[in-house]
């Protein structure tokens, strides 16, 4: 049976660095409260030239360059962002031109934070029914620009960067064994941005209200967060008839150190077994998981065979779990 394999990975980050340190001279806040209740001490901010389609840009070409495809036969491009450069044409079809990835379809997917696995689910599908041969899956996020810098509840916790991944078929065990999604749109109020489409286009009351930032009910977010992932661990342990001490290393969503305690507690999963780089980072959206898995990489943390939990929650309410066989 075919399956969908990984088969290169990259990731980008912008080079300014924004401290906690920084922060406390912009909001009433301090290093050691972000520290001790989100576990992030610095994240990274775009150049004011630098858009998503610009921080993917660098993600892809290193994914294409560890899996050894090049641009022109890429079939498929899918782009998870909920910071697109702008409303159309597409950020993925932006990042088709600037890859010369001529004969490649793009479009881009809006599931927040849970957008990567989304786009993988996609992917997955197309090469497993043979419609595609290599497809470029990318998370790439700008969110300073959606942040509001004088909300202390939320600023602190957002960061910009992009993750990448090129996929192609396999037919022995390695790949992507399941993925599992899950949206609850009744509880879209507890993190969306109000202002800017067509319900409340922009115009000079929805600037001077800030509607066009991020809001959110940090709290009740947390609980949700950490209840739905721990139901969608079991899920895709479940499913596959594994149990949660099989997982050689999970991946989740990096949105906070204390959500992710809480989930690795609840499996009976060792601290050692969970890729976390909030710490640099914060919460990069759709470009978090993509980041760490490229870290994961790169720091010789997966070996051939191991088995990967990634795991993911966002806006919507999204959520979503993949399994995959490294
Ligand atoms: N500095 C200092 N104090 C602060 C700050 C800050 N930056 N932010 C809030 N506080 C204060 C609050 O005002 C409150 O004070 P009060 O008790 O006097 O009212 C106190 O700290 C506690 O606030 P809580 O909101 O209860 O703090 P909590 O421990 O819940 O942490 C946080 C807040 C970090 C936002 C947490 O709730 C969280 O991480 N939530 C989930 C986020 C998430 O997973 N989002 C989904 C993904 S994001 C996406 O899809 C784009």
């Amino acid at each position: 049976m075919r399956k969908t394999r990984i088969i290169g990975t990259g990731s980008y980050v912008p080079k300014m660095v924004l401290t906690n340190f920084d922060l406390e001279n912009m909001v009433d806040t301090s290093d050691e409260w972000i520290i001790e209740r989100t576990g992030i001490r610095e994240r990274r901010i775009a150049g004011k030239d630098e858009a998503s389609s610009d921080l993917a840009y660098e993600a892809s070409l290193r994914a294409l360059k560890a899996s050894g495809v090049k641009a022109k036969d890429i079939d498929l491009i899918i782009l998870a962002t909920t910071t697109p450069d702008m409303a159309f044409p597409s950020t993925a079809c932006i990042l088709q031109d600037r890859l010369n990835a001529r004969k490649a379809v793009a479009f881009d997917i809006s599931a927040a934070c849970s957008g990567f696995i989304y786009a993988l689910s996609i992917a997955d599908q197309f090469i497993k029914e043979g419609t595609y041969k290599f497809v470029l899956v990318v998370g790439s996020e700008v969110l300073s620009r959606i942040t509001d810098w004088s909300d202390r509840t939320t600023c602190v916790l957002f960061g910009d960067g992009a993750g990448a991944a090129v996929l192609q078929s396999s037919t022995n065990r390695h790949g992507i064994i399941s993925i599992h999604l899950h949206s609850d749109g009744a509880l879209k109020d507890l993190l969306f941005i109000p202002g800017g489409g067509s319900r409340n286009p922009a115009s000079k009351k929805t600037i001077e209200k800030g509607l066009h930032y991020i809001k959110m009910k940090g709290n009740e977010t947390f609980k949700i967060a950490v209840r739905n992932l721990e139901e969608a661990a079991l899920e895709a342990t479940k499913s596959n008839n594994i149990n949660a001490s099989d997982i050689d290393l999970f991946i989740p969503h990096q949105a906070n150190l204390r959500i992710i305690q809480a989930i690795a507690k609840r499996l009976d999963l060792s601290m050692d077994k969970v890729f976390v780089n909030i710490d640099r980072y914060g919460n990069t959206s759709a470009a978090s998981i993509p980041i760490a898995l490229d870290e994961a990489v790169s720091e010789g943390r997966l070996k051939e065979g191991d088995l990967i939990l990634m795991e993911a929650f966002g806006g919507g309410l999204t959520w979503a779990s993949a399994l995959v066989r490294w």
